[in-house]
């Protein structure tokens, strides 16, 4: 069996959108893609690629699923064989079976342990006049200060020989423990110093601890840099670097760049609210990072095609995690180091005070991307904007942004708000059809081959579904306690809720959907899919839908049971309170 973080390290770079758009034209809806589906005839596209759950979904034949489950279905593979083809594309090699055990039994206290000894290993190495020359120069020639150098913990990695090996092996850690945290790796002829000849970043997590390291060349071989992946430890996806200091900022904001060396220069120029993500882009997890420590980020991504389109991605998600976005528009460097080297913080400051909200961004983005002396592109560009304020809840935002567009456009204001409300009704009218369909889906229990337990408690059911939907997006909740109790398989009336959330639990906050594919049916699949579409149409509060949920679930299930026991009662029983 292939372990759940393997699978979800593959889905990470393997991106949905990406795999996707090789066998099916996508176009953008929304923050989500549309296409006709694969998987039967279709002329409107009824087919969506979620982006930000990395999932897919047909409302027209109820096919869904992640990245995975895709390719098994177009390509008719099985899961492993699935697996294989992803790993293929992404440039992996799968090792083999027995290797994916390689993290079992070793702990989160054994890595952090390792990782903290050789923080103060790489230091020792990066001061040491002889060995840690090569390593000094380089950050001297980027512009680093001692104080940058000393405040980020950075080291270097000795160029040849398995000098961390040897000196985690002398401090009684073994070879496959010193694998598992990345400082070793193996070949035919043993182990063997996973960094070598880098200047060491450290990534230190808000609680101090050493939880993961770059490591860059000091030229331009490739890879450029080589990351710790996930261990017991580290989580790349849920971590970001510098944390640990911007936290404790009360600028009232953060700013969110691409790399390490931007975050350092930024610190360095006195700007210590800078974070970046590890080499990823930005997920789910590290937008509502940010949103626990302020309200408002600072987008500052490279100013190549890349760095606009993960602009444009970490928008929707910041976004939706309810933080204010505001995105840095530069110009004569490539990023923040760059920019700060060549005109200075000061200038960086303003750059910062002018950066302009998600619709400006939006409005100038249309406008450079369409001839505006052309009438036809004229009106096209037109039609993306009108589309885009039509997607705005707010009626007062919408009347900002059309009075906006009309000046820069220099339209007549009252038909651009005619062309914003028809999109409107559009909108809703394509949504009320979609919701038809999936309410008669839902309530046509007893024909549910998928679900036949649906139709016995379809209200229970209901629930069951909207809760599996959250999950399978934050399998971490599955921890939660609500009430005292976290939800259980006991707390389920249909036997493939139940196995749905066996699975999601064993893969202990791991879960993708693409782990289905091992023993679930292609059409429980698509099923899990369904859930998540549901869930992805809704904006509310996750967190405080799955308490609801939690909560309504269990009434329904008391309700149904025929124990005379009180909710109450079954939460105090399950608690321990009562025997
Ligand atoms: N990255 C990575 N692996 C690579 C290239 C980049 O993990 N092969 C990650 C690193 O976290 C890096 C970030 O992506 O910090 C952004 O990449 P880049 O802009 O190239 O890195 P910088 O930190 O700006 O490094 P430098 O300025 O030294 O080139
Ligand atoms: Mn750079």
């Amino acid at each position: 069996m292939i372990p759940a973080s393997v699978i979800e390290d593959l889905r990470y770079r393997c991106d949905i959108e990406s795999v996707i758009s090789s066998y099916v034209s996508l176009k953008r809806a929304g923050s989500n893609l549309k296409g006709l589906c694969p998987f039967h005839s279709e002329k409107t596209p009824s087919f969506t690629v979620y982006p930000e759950t990395q999932s897919f979904y047909c409302f027209g034949c109820g096919a869904g699923g992640d990245v995975i489950n895709f390719v098994m279905r177009t390509e008719n593979l099985d899961y492993r064989a699935a697996i294989e083809t992803l790993a293929k594309r992404a440039g992996i090699t799968l090792p083999d079976d027995g290797e994916y055990q390689r993290s079992d039994g070793v702990t989160r206290t054994r890595v952090l342990q390792m990782n903290l000894e050789a923080a103060k290993f790489y230091r020792k190495m990066l001061f040491d006049d002889n060995m840690g020359a090569a390593g000094r120069r380089y950050f001297i020639d980027r512009g680093l200060s001692m104080m940058a150098i000393k405040r980020f913990g950075l080291g270097y990695s000795p160029p040849s020989g398995n000098r961390m090996l040897n000196h985690l092996t002398s401090l009684g850690f073994k070879p496959q423990e010193i694998q598992t945290a990345y400082f070793a790796g193996k070949s035919e002829r043993g182990y063997y110093d996973y960094f070598r000849g880098r200047v060491m970043f450290p990534i230190i997590d808000v609680s101090g601890n050493v939880i993961a390291f770059g490591g860059r060349v000091l030229d331009d071989t490739k890879p450029k840099y080589l990351n710790t992946s996930d261990t017991p430890a580290f989580k790349k996806s849920r971590n970001l670097f510098a944390l640990n200091y911007a936290k404790n900022t009360d600028a009232g904001y953060f700013i969110l760049c691409e790399g390490y060396m931007d975050v350092i220069a930024l610190h360095d120029a006195g700007f210590g609210m800078a974070v970046a993500t590890l080499g990823t882009a930005l997920t789910d997890d590290q937008a509502r990072t940010i949103k626990k420590y302020t309200g408002k980020v600072v987008i500052s991504y490279d100013s190549d095609e890349a760095g606009q389109k993960a602009t444009a991605r970490a928008i929707d998600l910041l976004e939706k995690a309810g933080l204010e976005t505001k995105v840095l528009h530069m110009e004569g460097a490539k990023d923040p180091d760059e920019y700060i080297k060549k005109f200075g913080k000061e200038k960086f400051r303003s750059l910062i005070e002018e950066s302009r909200s998600k619709f400006d961004y939006v409005l100038e983005n249309t406008m450079k991307k369409y001839d505006l002396a052309n009438d036809a592109e004229k009106i096209r560009a037109l039609s993306e904007i009108c589309t885009y304020i039509a997607g705005i809840h707010s009626s007062v935002e919408r009347d900002i942004y059309s009075d906006r567009t009309a000046k820069a456009f220099s339209v007549d204001r009252k038909s651009l708000e005619t062309d914003v409300n028809a999109r409107i009704r559009k909108l809703s009218r394509e949504y009320d059809k979609k919701r038809r369909g999936e309410l008669i889906r839902i309530t046509s229990g007893l024909a549910d081959r998928v679900n036949p337990d649906y139709a016995k408690q379809p209200k229970a059911a209901r629930i069951e579904e909207s809760l599996l939907g959250i999950l399978f997006i934050h399998p971490e909740y599955c921890m939660r306690p609500v009430d005292n109790v976290p939800l259980s398989t006991a707390d389920f009336t249909t036997e493939l809720g139940r196995r749905l959330f066996a699975k999601v639990a064993e893969a202990n906050g791991h879960f993708t959907l693409g782990l289905l594919g091992e023993d679930f049916t292609p059409e429980e699949v698509s099923r899990a899919g369904g859930m998540v579409a549901a869930r992805n149409e809704l904006s509310d509060n996750s967190e405080a839908a799955y308490d609801t949920f939690v909560r309504s679930l269990r009434k329904e299930t008391v309700k149904q049971g025929n124990s005379s026991d009180s909710l109450e009662d079954i939460l105090r029983r399950k608690r321990g309170e009562l025997s």
